[in-house]
């Protein structure tokens, strides 16, 4: 809740966007919280942030625990904050009760998780992983044009540590489900097994700005028309490739936006996700040719571009066993999910093994303002995080 306090929303959720001074603002807490904790902060070129337990073995590879504290413009307290806190809460439980642990424990800021500012999303983590160069996240540019790199620099945070040169020997991630199922079947705890894959798209269409009212129809070339003809077909593919995938348009500009111009101009976003990668693959191969076949047919010059990609998912059958385990021994009620939305757990799976814990979410809701946990919930899926990590960590003789 104190985290909450920064970068407020306007009812009563988080506008904490990456790279913003709340963000900063942020950042300086969780740095403050584990420097008091005994942890060491260490920073990297793109601004993630790794708080480290020593270990009673320092040159082993370390278990890295995290998640994000940037949030969406209409953000919610919880995502991305419950498993970086979480991991908080794991090192005072820790220092709480005397035990020290083989393995470092290092605890997660990953830089610019939502992409709503900068996309793509998991910027931080794609870097780190060697998915995207580091000059490439730099040069990134904001809706008014600012520099990634810039503004990472003047709210302070961009680190003099190498980006990915880090051994991680197993990552946890706790996370808010983000989806109903958790809290309609009563069940404590999500396993995530696998996570979705995942194609963005920016289609730009240019017509020609003129008057509304002076303009005959069949002269105009107007973009609005287009992009919502481009909505529909979106929506439609999504629905024939049923079940189990997703599409939507989140983000939409219209140029010159003004209510007597047919619109010259349309920029929006396209958001598909499936667990299949041939669903994937093809959902994206038939949105751009329906997409194309539209502007052609309404006199449009299109462009699309693909913003941000990565492959379905399957965590690491090891880490995910740990974090059943863990479930059970504590005796939560517990179930195996999918995860519907994007983490940074997705990119490091590649690198090393990996899993995720879901906690409820209240009415599933996220992305929204009125996200909503309960402090049981979060305890819960904590204290599996804990176990998991002591599992995998080693408790020291
Ligand atoms: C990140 O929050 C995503 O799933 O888009
Ligand atoms: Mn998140
Ligand atoms: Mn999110």
């Amino acid at each position: 809740m104190q985290m909450a306090q920064i970068g407020p929303g306007v009812a009563g959720g988080n506008n904490r966007q990456t790279l913003t001074d709340a963000d900063a603002d942020g950042r300086a807490l969780f740095r403050e919280w584990c420097e008091a904790a005994g942890c060491t902060v260490g920073v990297d070129g793109i601004g993630t942030m790794f708080a480290r337990r020593e270990g009673t073995e320092p040159d082993a590879a370390p278990v890295y625990v995290g998640s994000h504290l940037d949030t969406q413009p209409t953000g919610g307290r919880f995502d991305g904050v419950l498993g970086v806190l979480g991991g908080l809460e794991l090192v005072r439980t820790l220092n709480n009760a005397g035990i020290r642990t083989r393995r470092p424990v290092v605890v997660t800021n990953w830089t610019n998780e939502e992409g709503t500012r900068f996309a793509p999303a998991m910027l931080g983590s794609g870097v780190f992983i060697g998915e995207h160069e580091l000059e490439w996240a730099y040069d990134r540019t904001d809706a008014n044009g600012r520099r990634f790199g810039d503004e990472l620099g003047r709210i302070g945070w961009k680190g003099e540590e190498e980006v990915g040169g880090r051994p991680i020997h197993a990552y946890f991630e706790l996370h808010i489900e983000q989806g109903p199922v958790l809290e309609a079947e009563g069940t404590d705890v999500g396993v995530v097994t696998h996570g979705q894959g995942l194609w963005w798209l920016e289609v730009r269409l240019t017509g020609r700005d003129a008057h509304t009212g002076s303009t005959p129809m069949q002269m105009r070339r107007d973009a609005s028309l287009g992009m919502a003809r481009v909505i529909e077909s979106a929506h439609r593919i999504a629905m024939d490739h049923q079940p189990e995938a997703v599409g939507a348009v989140g983000h939409a500009d219209l140029h010159p936006n003004s209510r007597n111009v047919v619109a010259g101009r349309a920029v929006f976003t396209i958001d598909f996700r499936t667990p299949d990668l041939g669903k994937l693959t093809s959902m994206r191969e038939r949105l751009e040719a329906e997409a194309r076949e539209i502007a052609s047919g309404l006199g449009l010059e299109i462009e699309i571009e693909p913003t941000g990609h990565y492959d379905p998912v399957t965590f690491d059958t090891g880490c995910v066993g740990a974090v059943r385990e863990a479930a059970r021994r504590l005796g939560y009620s517990h179930r195996d999910i999918v995860s519907g939305a994007g983490h940074d757990a997705c990119w490091i799976n590649r690198i090393a093994p990996t899993a995720m814990i879901f906690c409820p979410c209240k009415d599933g809701i996220s992305h929204n303002e009125a996200e909503e946990i309960m402090p049981d919930w979060a305890a819960k899926g904590t204290n599996v995080l804990l176990h998991a990590v002591l599992e995998t960590a080693g408790i020291a003789s």
